[in-house]
């Protein structure tokens, strides 16, 4: 597992970019409760990130906004592991659950999806869970995908968007100017465009609950 001495100053990138900075500020303040914050939340989410990771092909995987590492336990025994994550306050937790799943071998650092310190083409699968709700500019980190991944890679995003209802979408971006300053989530985000728009390739969605809110999503860098 990486520490962040052995890597160049992980704040570089983004310091002077005023809206991932406070994003990574909003993730830091809540990082020591969040998964407390999640708990309710987490008995609808965990069967749906359970899976997403039976689609993971390795050996090589990205986990992009790893969090504070609820997705470890599905990680596949065979794979190697590569995670980020824009905040230091949940990579470190991150990095405790690693701990006590044994995923030492695994590199986890930070990073930020919008500009990866990673070569082009080199991972089978790269994954992202409830990420690009709140990366500010969630184009430039999926195309930073699309650069990662390989050409025959998949691209797995369990996310969730803004409801295509007129009154219920509304709604959400009425309240999301203020949730956003709570948890750092942007409700209202329109993540399936934003993917088309980053120049990937859908293969597949599927409707998680009834309204369309929560996806599952099947991408590749390109047809
Ligand atoms: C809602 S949490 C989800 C965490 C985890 N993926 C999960 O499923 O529980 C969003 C995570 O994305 C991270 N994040 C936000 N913007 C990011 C960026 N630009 N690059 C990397 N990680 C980012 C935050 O620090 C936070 O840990």
């Amino acid at each position: 597992m990486r520490t962040n001495s052995t890597l160049p100053d992980p704040t570089a990138n983004y310091v002077s970019d005023e809206a991932t900075a406070l994003t990574r500020a909003r993730y830091q303040r809540i990082s020591p409760v969040y998964d407390r914050i999640e708990l309710l939340m987490e008995r609808r989410f965990r069967p749906w990130r359970e899976k997403l990771w039976q689609f993971v092909c390795g050996p090589r995987v990205l986990e992009v906004g790893v969090g504070t590492g609820k997705n470890m336990e599905f990680w596949p025994l065979n794979c190697k592991m590569t995670a980020i994550d824009l905040t230091p306050g949940m990579l470190d937790i991150a990095r405790q659950h690693a701990k006590s799943l044994k995923r030492q071998q695994d590199d986890l650092f930070l990073s930020d999806v919008q500009h990866l310190e990673l070569p082009s083409a080199i991972f089978d699968t790269v994954v992202s869970t409830f990420v690009f709700c709140s990366v500010p500019d969630p184009v430039q980190g999926l195309r930073e995908i699309g650069r990662v991944v390989r050409p025959d890679g998949q691209i797995l995003l369990l996310e969730h968007v803004r409801i295509d209802r007129p009154v219920i979408g509304t709604l959400m971006d009425f309240l999301a100017p203020v949730i956003v300053r709570l948890n750092g989530a942007n409700i209202n985000r329109r993540t399936v465009e934003n993917i088309r728009i980053a120049g990937l390739h859908i293969e597949r969605i599927e409707d998680l609950d009834d309204m369309g809110m929560f996806k599952l999503i099947f991408a590749r860098a390109r047809a």
